[in-house]
């Protein structure tokens, strides 16, 4: 088979598209014939060794993907060959071929195309978990959405709609708004491309402000970090929820402590690596619910492209410099 290889911790430049040993499937292991695999922005992280975790060389990336099942190792029961099912692990997914547990592969319907289950795991696995889990969202709720247009950004306002909340998205560009505009979004603030200094930071937070009608938001989703996240932080309402999901703006911020105090907020952590292995049996509670609202024409994940398997090391690079909307995808023919 072939597979997008990572030889040395390097810029996603040095990626390559190889020929590798076909994987085996070992007990209680099935090997997926990979149809599509979803791209997300750790996936640039991990092949230059700046994700959380740091796996031996050489390794594909990829962190979710769908296809069929095309063999089974001893003590196999949930899957057979020939099911198609959708897997999330932490990396092998942009390759022909993967070997995952059995009990990692979920299956899916005939219905539920291989390109919109390879792309759903990380985004809306991550984003159901932080509003239903960590935020315990209701139709009551204000959310503010900030990178609104990204992977995570838009699976977060697709489920906070699907509850019935009051959704603000804060995004760079009108584009990018137009985009939110479509999954029904209540209001948008565009930020712009640039860093805020302090100046820009304070109307940010009393431009945020103006779009609450109570005065602040009950939840607010980053996944943006730098200095878009205190003048957000400051705009959340009494007794709010601020999730912090990402750091995709650079820099990895802090936040006074007195904000928290005045607010009576919670500055709550979401990390879905972390969840699916301490909370297995709700993570995939919650990956079931979203197949189900999927299939269901509740949620709808916004894949912006489908590119050859072959030809997608360039947009592995592209995530990095906010040049993606949405989902992008990749394919094996
Ligand atoms: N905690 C978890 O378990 C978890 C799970 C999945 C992802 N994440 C993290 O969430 C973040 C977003 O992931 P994603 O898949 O949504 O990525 P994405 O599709 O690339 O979206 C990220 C958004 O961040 C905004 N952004 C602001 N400054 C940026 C910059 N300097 N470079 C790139 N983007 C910038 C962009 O929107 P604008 O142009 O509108 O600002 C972009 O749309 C990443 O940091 C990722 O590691 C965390």
């Amino acid at each position: 088979m072939k597979a997008i290889l990572c030889k040395k911790f390097a810029p996603v430049s040095e990626l390559v598209w190889e020929e590798v040993a076909d994987p085996v499937a070992g007990p209680g292991e099935v090997v997926v014939d990979i149809k599509a695999a979803g791209l997300n922005y750790p996936d640039n992280l991990i092949v230059q060794g700046l994700y959380q975790f740091q796996p031996e060389r050489p390794f594909s990336p990829g962190h979710e993907g769908a296809g069929v099942v095309s063999s089974v190792g001893e003590g196999v029961d949930l899957h057979k060959v020939g099911d198609n099912v959708a897997f999330f692990k932490g990396f092998g997914a942009f390759a022909e071929k993967i070997v995952v547990p059995d009990t990692l592969a979920f299956s899916i319907p005939e219905s539920f195309p291989h390109h919109v289950a390879a792309g759903v795991f990380m985004t809306y696995g991550t984003s159901y978990h932080a509003l239903v889990q960590r935020a315990n969202i209701s139709r009551q709720d204000e959310v503010l959405v900030l990178g609104a247009a990204g992977g995570v950004g838009l699976a977060a306002i697709d489920i906070a709609k699907s509850f019935g909340a009051r959704v603000v998205a804060a995004v760079s560009t009108e584009e990018k708004g137009e985009i939110c505009s479509r999954y029904g979004v209540d209001d948008i603030v565009v930020y712009g491309e640039n860093k805020l200094n302090g100046g820009a930071q304070k109307n940010f937070s009393k431009e945020l402000k103006t779009k609450s009608s109570r005065g602040g938001f009950s939840i607010i989703y980053d996944p943006i970090g730098d200095c878009f996240a205190e003048p957000a932080l400051r705009s959340i309402g009494w007794g709010g929820t601020y999730l912090v999901v990402g750091f995709a703006a650079g820099k990895i911020p802090s936040f006074p402590a007195n904000l928290m105090l005045l607010k009576g907020c919670a500055v709550s952590g979401v990390f879905i690596g972390r969840f699916q292995q301490e909370n297995p049996s709700i993570y995939s509670q919650n990956l079931v619910e979203i197949g189900k609202l999927v299939a269901a024409k509740k949620l709808t994940p916004f894949i912006s492209e489908k590119i050859p398997m072959s030809d997608s090391i360039e947009a592995i690079e592209r995530i990095a410099r906010r040049g993606v909307v949405g989902k992008v995808v990749f394919v094996n023919s």
